[in-house]
């Protein structure tokens, strides 16, 4: 759709508005090795906010004090926004969950609990009329709280579609106001979701006078076709998650959700969703530093490739007419043009004005701060593009939201080819105390781990180890991704840097980091959620 289109376009139909329900800060948290902290969680709300979803589910309060903390604080701190809180189909979960988004300008509770006879049976050990009663009492106590409540059939795909019309019925007459069915396991196909549905709808007609959701899992890559699926038959709120990330395989991706309404409208039926389109892709940068999550380079609408065309003949074809080959103008996810846009001698007037023309409103602090990484990155790269700029400014916002531990303030190594690579460190912890040590490793990262660990009274096993160009270059700035175990867990850091032993050693004292902020609340089992 041109500009031009797009301003003489009819009012949509509001009948064909999808509601988009983010779940990034609970499905998406629980993805291994994802911990967000309450200031990450706050920050990624924000900026799911201005991406213009409807629905953000901040976590699952009673899950730890830390996932309660989280919730609150974006329910405080997000405006104009549903913030839901998810709750087992009990009464200290849907009470915790009630306090927890109490806050909020639209709170909703988000209860649930499975229908399928596999987690009847092996799960929760409770026959069908226990759970019928259960999802009954649940909905009736979340309405004494809150006006908004959404009720899910976990598993709901693999259940008998009697059954959960019956669960579902009980669960609109104590007044739930939206109805999800998950395929928590990601097992449905298209058009057998599509007959679960048509037939919920029949046996329970007053499906029609509620929402219906869908939330669908990508066990076998179908979870955003599902979906579609199901607006296609009446659903008007999907669930998903940014970047697709989630349990296991993930959930739907959310920006290809937004860019299949925005570009196939026409094989849709018109039907539309809210959202910002041009904030894709700052969220999407977002939450995979703050998760850790790199995101694959040939994923649709966010991978690094997903705008980029390498093979002569499609260059050719798209400089003689971009309909050739493009479905979509780059613009349209809020890609910049990767151009040169500062130099060596820039100032700080010149990089706010470049920050602000990508979108970037920095106070006097964070600008101070962006100013002394342009300056240090320029020393060692002379020309700096939009792409280094973006790194740069989220690398900081990743520094700024790991408030509770360690800073990496030196990092020296030494070992030639064949000797043994040693490093040493010092870092400052949350009180600013110094801590140097040092330690020889198998390779320079091992060495680098092991005197952090030193350092910080750790002691971490690498599972993964990824690095890739940020920007392009034999200067490129290069970003490090690390997944450990630490403590038994699983925790992930990321950093950038032109320098990728460095960015190593910060995306591991990020790692670190996450850990100790787990600690603050062990998670209680949340149960197959
Ligand atoms: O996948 C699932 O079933 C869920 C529910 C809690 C909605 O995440
Ligand atoms: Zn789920």
């Amino acid at each position: 759709m041109t500009a031009h289109d797009e301003q003489h376009a009819a009012p949509p139909d509001p009948d064909k508005r999808v509601l988009i329900f983010d779940t990034t800060l609970r499905d998406g948290e629980q993805a291994p090795g994802i911990t967000l902290n309450t200031r990450e969680k706050v920050e990624i709300g924000q900026q799911l906010a201005r991406l213009g979803v409807d629905v953000i589910e901040a976590g699952f309060p009673i899950a730890s004090p830390g996932d309660f903390e989280g919730v609150r604080a974006v329910a405080q701190e997000v405006p104009d926004v549903i913030v839901a809180g998810l709750a087992r189909a009990n009464e200290r979960d849907v009470t915790t969950a009630g306090e927890a988004v109490r806050d909020a300008a639209r709170p909703r509770i988000h209860t649930f609990i499975a229908t399928s006879d596999i987690h009847l049976t092996y799960k929760l050990k409770m026959t069908r009329p226990q759970v019928l009663e259960a999802a009954t009492q649940a909905v009736r106590l979340a309405r004494t709280m809150v006006d908004d409540v959404e009720f899910s059939c976990e598993d709901a795909t693999r259940s008998d579609v009697a059954f959960v019309a019956e669960v579902v019925g009980a669960a609109i007459a104590e007044g739930a106001t939206t109805i999800n069915i998950p395929d928590t396991v990601g097992y449905t196909m298209p058009t057998e979701f599509q007959r679960f549905l048509l037939d919920l709808y029949e046996r329970c007609p007053a499906l029609r006078d509620v929402v219906l959701s869908v939330h669908c899992h990508d066990d076998l890559g179908l979870a955003v076709a599902n979906s579609l699926s199901g607006v296609q038959v009446g659903a008007r709120q999907v669930e998903g998650c940014v970047n697709g990330i989630g349990e296991r395989a993930g959930n739907a991706s959310i920006e290809e959700l937004a860019m299949i309404l925005r570009t196939r409208a026409d094989a849709l039926g018109g039907l539309w969703c809210g959202m910002n389109t041009t904030e894709i892709t700052r969220t999407s940068k977002m939450v995979s530093r703050m998760t850790g999550y790199v995101v694959q380079p040939n994923k649709a609408i966010v991978g690094r490739n997903a705008f980029a065309h390498e093979a002569g003949i499609h260059q050719h074809g798209v400089l003689s007419n971009p309909l050739t080959y493009e479905i979509m103008d780059f613009t349209s996810v809020g890609l910049a043009q990767s151009e040169i846009v500062l130099g060596k001698h820039s100032g700080r007037h010149a990089l706010r004005n470049a920050l602000v023309e990508m979108g970037y409103e920095l106070d006097k602090d964070e600008l101070d701060q962006a100013f002394a990484r342009f300056k240090t990155l320029a020393d060692r790269k002379g020309r700096i593009s939009a792409a280094d700029l973006e790194a740069i400014v989220g690398d900081e916002m990743s520094v700024e939201s790991s408030d509770a531990g360690f800073h990496l303030e030196e990092l020296h190594f030494a070992g030639a080819t064949g000797e043994t690579p040693h490093a040493r460190v010092v870092v400052t912890d949350a009180e600013g105390a110094r801590r140097e040590a040092e330690a020889d490793g198998d390779g320079p990262v091992d060495a680098l781990m092991k005197a952090i660990d030193a350092a910080a009274g750790t002691s971490g096993v690498l599972l993964e180890y990824n690095v890739s160009a940020v920007t392009s270059g034999r200067d490129a700035l290069g970003e490090a991704r690390v997944v450990c175990e630490i403590g038994g867990r699983r925790f992930a850091g990321q950093s950038v840097s032109t320098d990728v032993l460095e960015a190593s050693a910060i995306a591991y004292v990020r790692a670190v980091n996450a850990s100790r902020h787990a600690e603050h609340g062990e998670r209680v089992a949340a149960g197959g959620v």
